[in-house]
């Protein structure tokens, strides 16, 4: 089975082919960063417009990346929530009206689903059940993972997700959109240490999360510090000190109710995925926690943590082969739990 994965729900446009021998043999990606970069964050409408333009010729290319026709493919995938409802639509409706003009299935994927199986296009692919930490711009979420669409949430954030965080901080401390993997960079050049900031709600038991207030930390210790500077501008060490703090912060939480969802499940598999997945930090820190219980951590490759198309066909194949099937009106859900 070949199946054609659409990605459109907020700014990058992913068209992918996979198939379920050869793996992938196609992957576009057309983002939209510098569209949306003197906004400093993604303007729905543009979004939209830019996925009309730019959906059908990466097909094209895809097609021809993978050196076959539309009659090779079995199926089409979409991305049909959750996100922004616009960009959602025009993956939703070129791919429903491609599969009905093809005669070919279509199937409608969860974009979270999407995220928590990337991990499984690699070659070292995680064995059910294990535990998923799913962190991007817009979730996130503890899952345990029995199987395809075997899914339960063991905790989520209560306020900002952890990409939304390190998005909105990136912001107060003056840095240019995407601001998550800017913030992560000055993080690295960071001393650990100097600043401490909150570790929140991992003093409480249960497995959710919140976020929002490391926001505030980081707006304080700003303050404080150009204060001392006379009201002058933050020195550049002292600006990558607080970003360390703040990325530890992030990191140490996940990392805390990662272990406890390992311990409370009994599992000892962790998946992490979505956009986040790709810190560096992150990824060292869950390593360790890994080896130090004797279990394992899997990861997708850096193009498949941040949204892509691949992530949508390998999912919707998994669905499609398990019978589901997307009638054939037009659906996207900007909200759809997972
Ligand atoms: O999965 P994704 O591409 O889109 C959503 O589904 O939201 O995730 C994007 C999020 C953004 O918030 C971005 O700042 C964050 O992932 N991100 C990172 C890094 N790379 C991307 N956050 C921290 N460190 C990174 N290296
Ligand atoms: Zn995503």
């Amino acid at each position: 089975m070949r199946v054609l994965g659409i990605e459109t729900s907020c700014d990058e446009t992913g068209i992918a082919i996979y198939d379920e021998q050869l793996g992938i043999m196609a992957h576009q990606l057309y983002s939209q960063v510098a569209l949306h970069a003197d906004y400093g964050g993604v303007v729905p409408e543009l979004a939209s417009r830019d996925h009309i333009r730019k959906t059908i010729p990466l097909i094209d290319a895809a097609l021809r990346e993978a050196g076959c026709t539309k009659d090779d493919i079995d199926g089409v995938a979409f991305t049909a929530g959750p996100g922004l409802m616009g960009a959602l639509l025009v993956g939703a409706t070129i791919g429903r009206s491609l599969a009905f003009a093809w005669d070919k299935p279509a199937v409608a994927v969860h974009h979270m689903e999407g995220h928590l199986l990337a991990p499984m296009l690699e070659e070292r692919a995680p064995a059910f059940p294990f535990v998923a930490l799913l962190v991007s711009g817009g979730h996130t979420l503890l899952v345990r993972v029995d199987g395809i669409g075997r899914y339960e949430i063991l905790g989520e954030s209560v306020d900002d997700a952890a990409g939304e965080a390190f998005d909105k901080t990136a912001k107060l401390m003056g840095l240019d959109y995407p601001g998550g993997p800017r913030l992560a960079k000055l993080a690295e050049q960071g001393e650990a240490n100097r600043f401490k900031f909150p570790r929140p709600m991992t003093d409480k038991p249960g497995l959710d999360f919140s976020f929002s207030g490391l926001k505030t930390a980081t707006a304080t210790a700003i303050a404080n510090e150009t204060k001392l500077a006379a009201n002058g501008p933050v020195d550049e060490q002292t600006r990558a000190d607080i970003a360390h703090a703040f990325q530890q912060a992030v990191v140490d939480t996940l990392a805390i109710k990662c272990k406890r969802a390992l311990l409370h499940t009994g599992l000892n598999r962790l998946v992490v995925a979505g956009g986040v997945s790709a810190n560096v930090s992150l990824r060292a820190q869950l390593s360790e926690l890994m080896a130090s219980l004797k279990g394992e951590a899997f990861y997708p490759r850096n193009e498949y943590c941040t949204d892509n198309g691949a992530m949508i066909a390998f999912a919707g194949l998994q669905r499609l082969k398990a019978g589901d099937v997307e009638p054939l009106a037009v659906r996207a859900r900007p909200r759809w739990p997972l």
